[in-house]
């Protein structure tokens, strides 16, 4: 029989493009998605690239009821958690929502598989836990750091939440991905990151300047100790980060307790490379003007992805070319993203 995995946050950024890999890896789906930061047009278009689309079901994952019904009527083997809020920016704002969202979310889903005898989970943390690493790479066994925001402390209760959960019972497998900078789009330019309003994100800007709908780039500081001065991350393309996923999968199949992997690729690039980039990839300039540093920002972020790759079998395989191009045929297919 083949496995059904429930997938929450499902329709999103990365959620979709991991269930369309689950579905083509033969699993079930089913995705559990209140759809306050995405459409379930992405769910079509899963359907039109492999043929299968997974059971959706509208709701929140702190609706206790809701989870219930669904581990009631389907035999879910393991949980994907990637429901939450993550915009920095607003979380500063309304802490509340945050927590709520990505602490009593994490929680509230925990006590239902519990209640189902369900322990095999995989869940959407972030780079950000490391505060600002003080060497690079970032290996998984660096201490975690101070968040400088809401969001990124909601990261790390939730992960501190689940290693003290998997200590208390080791029917526990638990998988903490932590995520470097997800960018680009299926290959197929119909599936991709489609921001609310103005994106806070560099990639997801960048590319709504080229298409003209944003006048110019904010290059935020030109005046950090990296190569040219302005800031240096990890960008990995989601399907690299999806198949990630599947691998984490498996890996907690024969594992119990907490494992903690970097989904990164190992390399850095900085504003300035990433603007140029993705002037190659749509052979348009990119207007940008460098402004002051944002309150927050950290120089340079990129992962050892060497435990991943011992332990997952798992590395990136696609580029920064691959990242820039793939944005570029989603952004330019649907310039109104998934309302088009
Ligand atoms: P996204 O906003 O596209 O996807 C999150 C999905 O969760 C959305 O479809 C949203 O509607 C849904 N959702 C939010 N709160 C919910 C709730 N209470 N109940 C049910 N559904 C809810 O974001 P994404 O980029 O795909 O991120 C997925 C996960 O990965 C998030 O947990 C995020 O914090 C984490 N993450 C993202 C990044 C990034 O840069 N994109 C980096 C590190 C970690
Ligand atoms: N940047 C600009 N101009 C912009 C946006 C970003 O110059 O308009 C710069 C930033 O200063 C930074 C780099 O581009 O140097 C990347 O910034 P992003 O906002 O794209 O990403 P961050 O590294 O700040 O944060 C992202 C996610 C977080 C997550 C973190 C680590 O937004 O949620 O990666 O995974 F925690």
């Amino acid at each position: 029989m083949q496995k059904k995995i429930l997938v929450t946050g499902g329709s999103g950024y990365i959620g979709s493009h991991t269930t369309l890999a689950l579905l083509e890896a033969g699993f079930d789906v089913v995705v559990l998605d209140n759809l306050c930061n995405s459409s379930i047009e992405s769910l079509n278009r899963i359907e039109n690239i492999c043929g299968k689309k997974p059971d959706f079901i509208e709701g929140d994952v702190r609706d206790e009821q809701t989870l219930d019904k669904i581990f009631a009527t389907n035999e879910i083997d393991s949980v994907l958690h990637f429901a939450g809020l993550k915009a920095v920016g607003e979380s500063v704002n309304n802490p509340l929502t945050y927590y709520s969202n990505n602490v009593v979310g994490s929680l509230t889903l925990c006590k239902a598989m519990v209640r189902a005898n369900v322990f095999k989970l995989v869940f959407s943390s972030s780079a950000t836990v490391y505060g600002d690493p003080i060497e690079m790479p970032v290996r998984e066994d660096f201490p975690t750091g101070t968040p400088t925001n809401p969001y990124g402390r909601s990261k790390l209760i939730a992960e501190e939440i689940l290693q003290d959960l998997a200590k208390s019972d080791s029917r526990w497998s638990i998988a903490l991905l932590r995520y470097f900078n997800p960018v680009g789009a299926h290959e197929s330019g119909t599936m991709g990151e489609d921001p609310n309003g103005i994106p806070s994100n560099l990639v997801p800007y960048i590319s709504q300047v080229a298409i003209e709908q944003l006048s110019k780039l904010s290059v935020y500081g030109r005046d950090y100790p990296t190569p040219d001065g302005t800031g240096v991350r990890d960008y990995i393309h989601v399907q690299d980060l999806a198949e990630g996923h599947l691998s984490a999968l498996n890996a907690i199949d024969e594992k119990t307790g907490v494992n903690i992997w970097n989904l990164g690729t190992g390399v850095g690039y900085s504003v300035l490379e990433m603007i140029q980039a993705f002037e190659v990839a749509c052979g348009r300039s990119i207007p940008y003007q460098v402004v002051d540093r944002r309150t927050g920002d950290i120089a340079e972020c990129w992962a050892a992805p060497k435990k991943a790759a011992e332990e997952l079998g798992w590395t990136a395989k696609r580029d920064l070319s691959d990242m820039m191009a793939d944005t570029w045929r989603w952004q330019k297919r649907n310039p109104t993203g998934y309302k088009s």
